[in-house]
């Protein structure tokens, strides 16, 4: 490792040889991986939804909680409300914990302010704790999470206001506030009780025309076509897809945008429809893990978690689970020629685990398996022990 990136790759001895000055970190009796990536995360948000899910349990309907009002909706309303040093300070233990659970890289989606002020007093938060957090974050702009509440009559009208308005706006304070970034992803909730796909069509399209690169939410509850307009649109990925049909996962197939599953959202809402994973595959589409951490469906920050019900559930080798937690997750963010495996001239992101092999991981699952994180060539323990004070 040196500035940050691997620039050799090798047995332990030839690698002693050929570096003789270099520190040496042991992983004997380890694994050794690379950092896990988690391609789609909506960790920025304040409060929480435990009543909602005590709810859910009880028989309630998500989309139905939804509708009255409550849902994502009950989030925005606790999210307008908290300062940026709240949001700043309720989203950092959830990055510190995805950090030592070994994910090096996350997505970040905003969608909890559905209004211009708090939408962008998000991606501010969330760029100063991608500056002072070592785990790096991708950023995605989901203004079309729900419909606002002030559009509840006029959804059509919500979706004009991003498109003809918003997403302009967007770039232009992006080039001031993050210049030496790329433009975040633009992504939309396409699902009943959401954006439909012309809406989604519209306002993605209108995106892709700025130059902002693209996802999309769709297929969590009803199939829409929102895989296949990902597909036509070029979007980076398609996330959810609980409920894609065939014709979708062919769409899926033929192309390089890539199929994100989030097995943790059905687990979460005790729903039995897991991501077709094993018919993805066979179409030779890119299938991608992640946690979709949020406080409705889905508040867990472990990609190992992930990868158990992953393989328990959409019927993963661990092998698979894992390349779809590294390196596919990568693509699904557009790094993969900088993170997802350890290749010379990538960024040092690695994990040693406290497991003599890689299929303990989904084998095992609720605890820790992360001895260390390597981020960037640093080393960071985060092993488990008992220290007696006294
Ligand atoms: O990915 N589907 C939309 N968004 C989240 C849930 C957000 C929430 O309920 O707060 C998801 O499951
Ligand atoms: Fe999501």
């Amino acid at each position: 490792m040196r500035a940050e990136k691997i620039i050799a790759v090798g047995a332990s001895a030839e690698l002693k040889s050929a570096y003789p000055n270099e520190p040496t970190l042991d992983a004997s009796g380890c694994v050794l991986m690379p950092g896990f990536v988690d391609p789609h995360t909506h960790l920025i948000w304040a409060g929480d939804r435990a009543d909602e899910f005590e709810m859910k349990m009880g028989g309630m309907a998500y989309l139905d909680i939804l509708a009255a009002g409550g849902g994502i909706l009950s989030t925005v309303k606790a999210t307008r409300a908290a300062s940026l040093e709240t949001l700043i300070a309720q989203t950092r233990p959830r990055i510190l914990r995805m950090f030592a659970h070994g994910t090096t890289t996350a997505e970040a989606k905003t969608g909890y302010g559905l209004q211009t002020a708090t939408e962008l007093r998000l991606l501010k938060a969330l760029l100063a704790l991608d500056a002072e957090s070592p785990l790096d974050l991708a950023f995605t702009f989901l203004g079309a999470h729900a419909v606002a509440p002030e559009f509840k009559d006029n959804p059509q009208g919500y979706a004009d206001e991003l498109a003809d308005t918003t997403l302009p706006l967007l770039k232009e304070w992006w080039e001031v506030n993050a210049p030496r970034l790329p433009l975040p992803f633009v992504d939309v909730f396409c699902e009943t009780g959401a954006f439909d796909l012309e809406q989604a069509r519209q306002i993605l399209t209108r995106a892709r025309t700025l130059g902002f690169p693209l996802k999309i939410h769709a297929d969590e509850f009803d199939n829409l076509g929102g895989a296949s307009l990902a597909v036509e649109l070029g979007a980076a990925s398609a996330d959810h897809l609980a409920r894609t049909s065939d014709a979708d996962i062919q769409a899926l197939g033929k192309s390089d945008t890539v199929a994100v599953a989030l097995p943790c959202t059905p687990f979460g809402l005790a729903e039995k429809d897991y991501v077709p994973a094993k018919k993805l595959i066979e179409a030779d589409a890119i299938l991608a893990l992640a946690t979709d951490c949020n406080p409705g469906t889905s508040w867990n920050e472990s990609m190992q978690f992930v990868i158990a019900l992953a393989c328990r559930y959409m019927k993963l080798t661990p092998a698979q689970a894992i390349a779809a937690s590294t390196i596919n997750a990568a693509h699904a963010i557009r790094r993969a020629d900088e993170i997802g495996s350890i290749e010379v001239s990538k960024q040092a992101d690695m994990l040693i685990l406290s497991a003599p092999d890689y299929r303990h991981i989904g084998y095992r699952y609720g605890t820790n398996l992360v001895k260390q994180v390597v981020k960037r060539g640093r080393v960071y323990s985060v092993d488990v022990g008992y220290y007696q004070t006294a």
